[in-house]
C-alpha cells in the first residue's frame, strides 16, 4: 500500500458566518495512528471533514504524496475511508449486507463485493453480527460497524471523528486495539477530547484550540511540559470549588484523611504541595485548562 505521508499546508476555513473554524494549519502525518486533541469546537470536524473530500477550505492547500487533494479528489476518495463523528445508517439493513452494497457502490462486482464485505466484518471483529439489523447495535458495535464501512476498500488514510465517544470501558479497549492495528499499514488519524484514547493508540499528536495548532510532536514530548509543573496536596472541599474555577485543577481523590487535589501550576500552589510525575492529562489541561476534557 502506498505509505506517502499527508502534508496539509496553510489550511484556514471560515463558515458563511464568519466563523474563522481554522486558521493557518500546517502538519505532517506519517503512519500510524494519529492524534488530534482539542476542546469542543476546536475545529477537528471541520479540519477532518476537509481531509475526507465533504468539505472545501477557504484556503490552503492537502497532499498525499505527490497528489493534490483538493485538485484530484477522485484519485483520493479511492483512498479514502471515513467515520464521521455523527454516524447514521439505514435502521433495517442488516450488517453484511449493508457492507457488500456499499462495496457494490465502489463498482465491485458481486463475489469480490463479498469477499471484501466479510474482510471488513473481520477486521471491525462483527462476523458473529452479520445478520443482525443496524438499528438492532449496541453504541459499540454501531462504532465497530463504522469502522467496517470506512476500511471497506482498504485505505491508506482513514479518519475517524471521535468514534470513542459514549463507549464503555471494554468497547473501548477493544476500540483501542483495533485502531493500532488499522494503524500498522496506513495512517489513521483519530480525533477525540479523551486524553486516554490518545495514550492507548498514538504516538504523535497535534492539539487543536480556537482553530489554531498549539503543539505538535509525540505524545512524550507533551508529557514533558508538565514535568515539575504537576502538583498534589492534601486539601478541603473548599479549596477544591476554588480551584476548579482556576481551570488548573486535574483532579481530587479521596484518601482516609480527607482530599488529595492534583493540579497543574508553574509555582509550588501551597507549602503542603509535592511535586509527582505528570501524565498525558495533566500536559494537555496545562496547554487548554479544563476545558479540553469537554462534558
Ligand atoms: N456548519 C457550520 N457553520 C458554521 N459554523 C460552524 C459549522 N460547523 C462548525 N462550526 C463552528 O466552527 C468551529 C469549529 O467546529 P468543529 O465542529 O470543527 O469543532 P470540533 O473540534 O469538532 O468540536 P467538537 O469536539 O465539539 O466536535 C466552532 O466554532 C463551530 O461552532
Ligand atoms: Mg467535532
Amino acid at each position: 500500500m502506498d505509505l506517502s505521508p499527508l502534508e496539509i499546508h496553510e489550511l484556514r476555513h471560515v463558515y458563511g458566518d464568519g466563523v474563522v473554524a481554522l486558521d493557518a494549519l500546517s502538519l505532517r502525518i506519517g503512519r500510524g495512528v494519529f492524534g488530534l486533541l482539542g476542546p469542543n469546537g476546536a475545529g477537528k470536524t471541520t479540519l477532518m471533514e476537509i481531509l475526507a473530500l465533504r468539505r472545501r477550505p477557504t484556503a490552503g492547500r492537502v497532499m498525499l504524496g505527490a497528489v493534490d487533494l483538493l485538485r484530484s479528489p477522485d484519485v483520493i476518495r479511492r483512498r479514502l475511508g471515513y467515520l464521521p463523528q455523527v454516524f447514521a445508517w439505514f435502521p433495517n439493513m442488516t450488517v453484511r449486507q449493508s457492507l457488500v452494497v456499499m462495496a457494490r457502490l465502489f463498482g465491485l462486482r458481486d463475489r469480490e463485493a463479498r469477499r471484501r464485505g466479510d474482510e471488513a466484518l473481520e477486521r471491525a471483529r462483527l462476523t458473529r453480527l452479520g445478520r443482525r439489523r443496524f438499528r438492532a447495535l449496541s453504541g459499540g458495535e454501531k462504532r465497530r460497524f463504522g469502522i467496517a464501512q470506512a476500511i471497506l476498500n482498504n485505505p491508506g488514510l482513514l479518519i475517524v471523528d471521535e468514534p470513542t465517544t459514549g463507549l464503555d470501558a471494554e468497547e473501548r479497549l477493544a476500540f483501542h486495539t483495533l485502531l493500532f492495528e488499522l494503524g500498522q499499514e496506513r495512517i489513521v488519524l483519530l480525533s477525540t477530547h479523551i486524553v486516554r484514547d490518545i495514550e492507548a493508540t498514538c504516538a504523535r499528536l497535534a492539539v487543536l484550540h480556537h482553530g489554531r495548532l498549539i503543539f505538535h510532536d509525540r505524545v512524550e514530548a507533551l508529557v514533558r511540559l508538565a514535568e515539575g509543573r504537576t502538583w498534589e496536596f492534601p486539601t478541603d472541599g473548599e479549596t477544591v470549588d476554588r480551584l476548579a474555577e482556576t481551570g488548573r485543577l486535574v483532579s481530587v481523590r479521596e484518601e482516609t484523611r480527607g482530599f488529595i487535589a492534583r493540579v497543574v501550576e508553574e509555582e509550588k500552589p501551597s507549602p503542603a504541595a509535592r511535586s509527582v510525575e505528570p501524565g498525558l492529562e495533566d500536559a494537555y489541561i496545562r496547554l487548554v485548562g479544563r476545558e479540553g476534557l469537554g462534558d
